[in-house]
């Protein structure tokens, strides 16, 4: 099943976020306007709101509220892009130039800023300590993951332990705060934030494996990104980590730095995409899936519940 088909049961309510999204980002400042829409209209999967809303079905849903909450989780994770992009120092995103393409690192800069403080705006909508708490927190761990990733590039002595802790920060933690906030913004009772904050981290973690799987098999036409590009930066992901268990293949790895070549750099990638780290990757995304789906079984039964579970199928097998 495709992934918005998933969900089409929230339809009606997608719109409505779609339509505060475009709002909240109106400015007066046509170029912070105009930079911010170009990366909203185009598109993306959506998957932090989305489970903003379906963790809220588990409580007093009211779309006029939760809306606020799903839509800063899409901006902040959008600013987070911005941001990521100059980093990555990357051309594309979702099939579109990036904002640091289309302008320049700085404007990039500033549109992730404004992007930012407007979610943090609509936040202020929501009156309860624990969700700004929640909210604030994720940022500063998202904060430190990216700047541990550019630490720790070309590093070839990190484990996987430190891998581990960098996409926990930069990635699960997001999708954990988003599913909690659903469930706290909608009171519901605390055993079931609970649980869907656990669910969330354990998808997350599933999410970024994958996202670093398919920088190595996907191509950018599928991704809408650039694909190849993590090793090309430095960014020593799992398949890299299990790759490196090999002795040979530990000694090509090492031998790619910041200079090499794009012929030597396509030449480590595709010894990586035929050994068993890929295949190996996968069954690590699937423990965490399966962690996922272990705790939802604590949830009660309906809608929502069937959705997370074709959702985190889905990024299991994702191609984009
Ligand atoms: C990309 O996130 C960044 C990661 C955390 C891997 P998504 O894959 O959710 O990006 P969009 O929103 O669909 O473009
Ligand atoms: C996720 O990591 C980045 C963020 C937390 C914004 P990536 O660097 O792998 O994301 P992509 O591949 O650029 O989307
Ligand atoms: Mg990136
Ligand atoms: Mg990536």
């Amino acid at each position: 099943m495709k992934l918005k088909m998933m969900y089409s049961f929230l339809n009606t309510d997608l719109q409505i976020i779609e339509k505060e999204l475009e709002a909240t980002i109106e400015s007066e400042r046509a170029l912070l306007q105009e930079a911010s829409l170009h990366l909203l209209q185009a598109g993306g999967k959506r998957i932090r709101p989305v489970f903003v809303l379906l963790a809220a079905k588990f409580g007093h849903y009211d779309i006029h509220k939760i809306k606020y909450v799903a839509v800063a989780l899409e901006l902040i994770h959008m600013a987070s892009l911005v941001h990521d992009d100059v980093i990555d120092d990357a051309e594309l995103r979702r099939g579109q130039p990036t904002i640091k393409a289309k302008w320049d690192n700085r404007i990039a800069m500033y549109t992730g800023d404004y992007i930012f403080a407007r979610s943090l705006e609509l936040m202020t909508m929501v009156d309860n300590i624990k969700a700004h708490q929640i909210l604030s927190n994720t940022i500063v761990e998202l904060s430190k993951g990216e700047i541990e990733q550019i630490r720790d590039k070309f590093n070839y002595d990190q484990n996987l332990r430190i891998y581990f802790r960098r996409i926990k920060r930069k990635t699960a933690l997001l999708i954990a705060a988003s599913c909690q906030l659903g469930a706290v913004s909608a009171n519901a009772p605390e055993s079931v934030h609970k649980s869907l904050f656990r669910f969330g981290y354990n998808v997350g973690m599933s999410f970024q494996i994958t996202d670093d799987i398919l920088d190595f098999t996907g191509t950018e036409e599928q991704l809408g990104k650039p694909a190849g590009s993590d090793l090309w930066q430095g960014n020593i992901t799992l398949p890299v980590l299990y790759a490196m268990e090999n002795p040979s293949l530990n000694e090509k790895i090492r031998a790619i730095h910041e200079n090499s070549t794009a012929d030597e750099i396509k030449e480590v990638i595709s010894l990586i995409k035929g050994s068993d780290a890929i295949e190996r990757s996968f069954q690590l995304s699937d423990r965490y899936l399966n962690k996922a789906f272990k705790e939802l079984e604590k949830l009660p039964n309906g809608i929502a519940k069937r959705t997370f579970n074709n959702v985190a199928k889905f990024i299991g097998k994702r191609k984009y």
